[in-house]
Order: structure tokens, then sequence, then C-alpha cells
């Protein structure tokens, strides 16, 4: 056999090779990158019992990649991203990230806890924004695969300095991704601080139920579980308020294409350039519970979300504007996809009548969510 034909047949093995590592359900490492300064990063493949695959770098807790089938069986891949660390790197409007240590604003980049001031990251305007310049998005984790009854999992670990973007306290965190044979996404985080401190953790993916890169998400049909939401300022941060969201467009209650009323310009709630708002959930308890299920008409795919937060961040990414080029050399333009990011109030270590995110070093910050992915029946 001439060289160059054994190259090509070596590579056609390879790539059969890597087509059935990623359709058998477990884990693979590969080498993903380096930091700026040196850091080497890896890209994780979970794959499941079903062959939905999750994509996940232990650079910023990324899920590069979630794989799922549509009505017909066929596989996209639903989150918006980049092919190479890299990119990452350069410029990345926190996609498909773990967002900490406080997920989204903070008024003035300030907040007082006990009678003592602490001035924040000021990198969104005069506002504290997802945790500052270098949040949990921008720093390199620990990673630990791990297998039990419920799926394939990978285990982050992260330590985050006491000032660190100008929060106190030492804080030890641990987020888990689990991918279940259910087909869903499951997100635990942990964390625990030795002086008190404020974290409210999430996670920033952008998904298009009918492909990253296929076009914006203005058909897709959205059910928030929230009759209320965070009225905001021009600054985005919410005015204490928990206004209903009865006769606005802010009602999601009953299904509705997200299309059907996101231009509409409402003075009063500032809704500036499209949605960028968090919805007090309806809830019964702090159980793991429905949030929001997404479907797109065209591809049949359907994503519930639940969690055991009392709020969720929709975004529908507005601020994209073409100018990223994604994974597989497709553009991003306006609305190319969206994020639900489960949370605590945004500027809740300002705003008293909020849910706490204060944690002291005698507790542990919890919180679950699980983003499971289904197909409409015929
Ligand atoms: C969040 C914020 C938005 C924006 C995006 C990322 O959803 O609320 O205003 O910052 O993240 O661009």
């Amino acid at each position: 056999m001439s060289r160059s034909l054994t190259g090509v047949v070596g590579s056609i093995l390879l790539v059969v090779a890597c087509a059935d590592a990623d359709a058998k359900p477990g884990f693979r490492q590969s080498a993903f990158g380096k930091t700026a300064d040196g850091a080497a990063v890896d890209l994780y493949t979970l794959t499941n019992s079903n062959g939905m695959v999750a994509r996940i770098t232990n650079f910023g807790g990324i899920v590069v990649a979630l794989e799922t089938p549509d009505r017909d069986g066929k596989t996209a891949d639903v989150v918006l991203g980049f092919d190479a660390l890299d990119a990452y790197l350069k410029s990345n409007p926190y996609f498909g990230c773990i967002v900490g240590r406080y997920g989204n604003r903070i008024a003035g980049g300030r907040f007082t806890l006990d009678g003592k001031a602490y001035t924040l990251a000021r990198n969104n305007g005069a506002n504290h924004l997802h945790g500052g310049v270098k949040g949990f998005d921008k720093v390199v984790w620990n990673a630990k695969p791990r297998s039990d009854a419920n799926g394939v999992a990978l285990e982050l670990n992260y330590l985050s300095k006491d000032g660190e973007e100008g929060y106190p306290g030492n804080l030890a965190v641990t987020v888990t991704y689990t991918l279940t044979d259910d087909n869903e996404l499951r997100i635990d985080y942990l964390a625990t601080t030795d002086k008190p401190t404020v974290v409210n953790l999430t996670h920033h993916g952008y998904f298009n139920l009918d492909g990253a890169g296929a076009g914006d998400i203005l058909d897709h049909v959205l059910m928030i579980k929230a009759s209320r939401f965070t009225p905001v300022d021009k600054g985005l941060i919410p005015t204490s308020e928990l206004r209903d969201v009865k006769d606005t467009p802010m009602d999601f209650t009953k299904p509705a294409a997200i299309g059907a009323r996101i231009d509409a310009q409402d003075e009063q709630i500032a809704f500036g350039p499209g949605y960028d708002h968090n919805w007090a959930l309806d809830r019964e308890s702090d159980d793991l519970s429905l949030a929001a299920r997404l479907v797109s008409p065209k591809t049949g795919r359907v994503m519930e979300v639940l969690t055991t937060e009392p709020g969720v961040q929709f975004y529908s990414g507005n601020f994209l504007d073409g100018t990223l080029t994604g994974k597989n050399g497709k553009m991003y333009g306006k609305r190319a996809g969206l994020c639900l990011e489960t949370q605590h109030f945004p500027d809740s270590p300002n705003q008293p009548s909020f849910p706490s995110t204060v944690l002291r070093p005698d507790g542990k910050y919890k919180s679950t969510t699980v983003y499971k992915f289904s197909v409409l029946k015929p």
C-alpha cells in the first residue's frame, strides 16, 4: 500500500473510531488548548445510552456542544459556541459557561454585608455583571469525570480566593454536570465559604432548538411558569417591584412564540432591545420543579427547564449582531440563541425584599437545574 493511501485509510479508521467512541455511552477526554498563561484545558465528551452527546470544557465550565435528536431522529447541536478554545479566550458573550460568583448585575458594583461595604469590579457600565472582569466563566476548573446510576458526569472544582473581583471569603465551588439517560443535562452547584459573602451561580447556555446557526429563535414557543417579573431601570437593574405579567409582553404563563411581542416597546418596563429580564417563578416549595418549557415547532425539539432557584433570566440574545462566527463557520446574528439562566434575582445583595443570596461559613450553597430534552409527539 502506498504511503498516502495508508494515510487515507488511517484517517478513515480514526474517524470511524471517533464516531464509535461518541456513540457508546461513556466518557472521552481530549486536549482543547492552552490559556494565555499556559494552562492546559481539556474537552470532555459525555455520551448517554441514547446517543445524546455533551461536550464540556474545564475552561469556564463551558458546554461547547449539546447534540440532541429532533422528531425524525436527526441529531443537531442545539447550543451556540465556538470550535476552538482561542475564540472563547478572545471574546465570548458568555456562551455556555458557568457564571459566578454572582449571575447578572449588582448595582454600582457595590453592596454592604454585616455593616461592611464591598466594592466589586465594574464591568457593565457603572454596574457589576456576571462575576466581574474575570468571572467563573474565564477560569480553569479542576475536572473529575464520574459515572453513576444517573448517567455520566463531570465534576468541576474551583477555589475563588478571598477578594477575587472584590468578593469577601474563600469560596470553594463544585459544579457537576450529569448527562442522564433521560436526555437531561443536570447541573448541581455546591459552595462553601470561610467568610460571609454573596453567591448566585448559573449556567449561560444559548439554546437554539433548530441547531446552532440555523437562524433566530423568534418562532420558538416558550412557557415560563411565572406570574410576576422584576421590572428594571435603563441599566437593567431591578426597581425592587414584583410586577404582574398579565397583559404585558412578559406573559408566558401560556406558551407563546418569542417573536410575537418581542418588539413591543413599553417604557414602563424598559423593554429595550428584547427580553433580558428576571421572572419570579411560581413555586410551591424549594424542590426541583418546572420553570420553563421551550418548543421548536419546526424540528419538534422540546427543552424543559427545572430548577430549585426562585428566578429565571430569559435573555433573547439581543446583543448578538452577526460579528461572531461560531462552530462550523456559522454566523450568529441577532437572537440566534436564547438563555434561560436560573438564578436568584439580580441585585439581591442591595434589595432586602428579594430572596437572600448571602452565604455564611456555617451554611452551604446548594442549587440544581435540569435542562431536559425530548420531542413533540406526532
Ligand atoms: C445576561 C444579561 C444580559 C447580557 C447577557 C450576555 O443575560 O442579563 O444583559 O449581559 O447576559 O450578553
